[in-house]
């Protein structure tokens, strides 16, 4: 979502802003803006569209407008008013001498804007964040004083925000604010850095300081001062920043997507190192803090996520009522809130997300928290803030993702969930040890038969050209493959913008069999298992209305072999770890179409990759 960088000490801050804000490129946005500061002068730009835009502005620019050592810049990802140029932030005050960038939803700005526009403000934009850029201003006109003006005007704003508020009167500060959106500031030795996430600042800092919630910080060049809700000096922790500048780089791969789709063999090993040894051993899970005492009240358990989490989410229904014999229910995080869900203290509340900063989520899992249901996170980030909500804790290991369409994460997850899924099981003793040790032993043979599949993908790129003009597509599977299906779909959709949909293969005859003609491409996953014959039955009907058959199997007989348009082999897997090899080939298929297709592949238009608004 939104990214924002400012900066703060004695090197040009147009270049490190600019920087910051190509390493959030990632996140997804559509305009972007800068403000460089210095005494009684502030320079803004805007453009909307991508950072290049900007960019270009910029390097028009008299060096004298542009050489400061303070500023703020943000790409904006439109919530409130379209993605112009005069929506993107920054925004300020009447006179522009009160400037801020923001993220998140100010939800009360339209009760606040009437007050203010009697006093005399003006507003410019449609967004939501210039309210706030009138309020701070009104405040510091009475106090003189940036930070007292940002303590007190955060108190009237509902909603959430992670803000960065300069005032040209006093360039030598940046006063930084935070609730419900993440905030970082990197320290350095004579600056300091803000940014709303790690990759903006990594090049130039190992360390930073977390802000939390409700928590104000004034940062100079030499020092960075946090205050809490009710205004007192406090001191948060410098902590070691966990990325690697490596991990954004593309590595010789055309984009961030292929080069993650082809990390995944080593992302499983990463998540099996020091959970999944042997076949033998038990699982490992050193902040799962669920007992065996614990388990034997949880008498049902709930998964909440958003998007590709959730489609893991629905693989672990499967996994886990299988292994458990616990009913398992999965919902979006949206539609989880704002209803009285059943849950209580005997409830497993399981939050899935990659960055654990989907708004979403976060409101899903304080409603659970407050039924005390135990909540267990399985997340890519244990600085986010779901992972400080969290009970027990299980982080996927898949490393940083650049791409805006999850593939190494969702690996990360299933794999995750898997282990989740046979240490619950080894601690209630609900299924035999030897279904246990099977399972373990396919998990450990997966990295390899990942290989095969991403060795030769000539045949998918194929089929990606061949159908690459389609308009719309249907996935279908059954079982635990359904959310496969899903989650082909959803990858196709993001990233090529064809319309496509997942089904569970028995639903096609009750209504989406209307849509099937010879111009419509039907993929069916087909794995060897108790559902194959039913599969095979619906592809059929499929055939039967001309529809194009791709089928994605690892096992198929001669004489159903004419059926297929085209095939895709897999090699030999369990039905139950099926969803982790056949992604890998929908994921192949839905990059190659995009790439056909000329799509920006690792920005799609509109995503974001974290999506930090409910
Ligand atoms: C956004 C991303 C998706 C992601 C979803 C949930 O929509 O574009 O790729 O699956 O958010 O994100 P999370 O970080 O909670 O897994």
């Amino acid at each position: 979502m939104c990214g924002i960088v400012g900066y703060i000490g004695k090197k040009r801050a147009v270049d490190i802003i600019l920087k910051g804000l190509s390493h959030l490129e990632y996140r997804g946005y559509d305009s972007a803006g800068i403000a460089l500061v210095s005494k009684n002068d502030a320079h803004i730009y805007k453009a909307s569209g991508k950072l290049n835009n900007l960019k270009e502005i910029i390097s028009r620019e008299k060096e004298e407008n542009i050489s400061t050592t303070a500023g703020i810049g943000h790409t904006r990802w439109a919530t409130h008013g379209l993605p112009t140029e005069v929506n993107a932030h920054p925004h300020t005050c009447n006179c522009g001498s009160l400037i801020i960038v923001h993220n998140g939803i100010i939800e009360n700005y339209k009760d606040l804007k009437p007050e203010l526009e009697q006093k005399g403000c003006r507003f410019k934009s449609q967004t939501d964040t210039e309210v706030a850029a009138h309020l701070i201003a009104h405040e510091f006109d009475n106090k003189k004083d940036l930070l007292k003006a940002v303590q007190s005007a955060v108190k009237k704003l509902k909603g959430a925000y992670a803000f960065c508020v300069m005032h040209k009167s006093m360039p030598d500060k940046i006063i930084a604010a935070r609730k419900n959106a993440p905030l970082i500031i990197g320290t350095g030795e004579g600056e300091n850095f803000i940014a709303s996430d790690i990759p903006a600042i990594i090049e130039y800092t190992k360390k930073a300081i977390y802000v939390s919630d409700n928590q104000v910080a004034e940062v100079k060049a030499d020092s960075v001062k946090i205050y809490n809700e009710t205004g007192d000096l406090i001191s948060n922790k410098v902590e070691n920043l966990p990325f690697e500048p490596v991990a954004l780089s593309k590595m010789g791969y055309k984009h961030f997507m292929l080069k993650e789709i082809h990390e995944q063999p080593d992302v499983v090993r990463n998540v099996l190192v020091d959970k999944i040894q042997n076949e033998d051993k038990a699982v490992l899970l050193d902040d799962v803090k669920l007992s065996g005492e614990k388990l034997s009240k949880i008498n049902r358990i709930q998964i909440i996520a958003c998007g590709t989490s959730l489609h893991a989410g629905l693989v672990g229904k499967y996994v886990i009522e299988e292994l458990t014999k616990i009913p398992v229910d999965v919902e979006a995080s949206s539609e989880y809130i704002y209803r009285n869900t059943i849950a209580d203290e005997n409830t497993l509340v399981i939050g899935i997300s990659q960055s654990g900063e989907t708004a979403d989520t976060i409101t899903a899992i304080k409603q659970a928290k407050e039924n005390k249901s135990h909540i267990l996170i399985i997340t890519n980030r244990k600085d986010s803030a779901m992972a400080r909500l969290a009970d027990s804790l299980l982080l996927i290991n898949a490393g940083i993702e650049v791409s805006v369409a999850a593939t190494k994460s969702y690996m990360a997850q299933l794999i995750s969930i898997y282990a989740l899924a046979i240490y619950l099981a080894e601690t209630t003793g609900k299924t035999g040890n030897s279904k246990l040790k099977e399972l373990k032993k396919e998990l450990l043979t997966l990295p390899s038969k990942l290989e095969i599949v991403l060795n030769d993908t000539k045949n998918i790129k194929e089929i990606a050209k061949k159908y690459s003009s389609s308009k719309d597509f249907i996935f279908i599977a059954r079982g635990i493959n359904y959310p496969s299906a899903l989650e082909g779909a959803l990858k196709l959709k993001e990233i090529s913008y064809i319309n496509a949909t997942g089904y569970p293969a028995g639903e096609l005859k009750h209504g989406p069999i209307a849509m099937l003609d010879e111009t419509m491409p039907v993929l069916a996953i087909l794995n060897k298992g108790i559902v194959f014959d039913k599969v095979l039955s619906n592809c059929e009907e499929a055939k039967a209305r001309q529809a194009r058959l791709i089928g994605v199997t690892n096992f198929i007989d001669e004489k159903h072999i004419n059926l297929f348009d085209d095939l895709v082999i897999i090699p030999e897997i369990s039905d139950m770890v099926s969803p982790a090899l056949n992604i890998v080939v929908l994921q192949l298929l839905a990059y190659h179409i995009s790439e056909y297709l000329g799509k920006d592949v690792d920005q799609p238009r509109n995503l974001a990759k974290s999506v930090t608004v409910e």
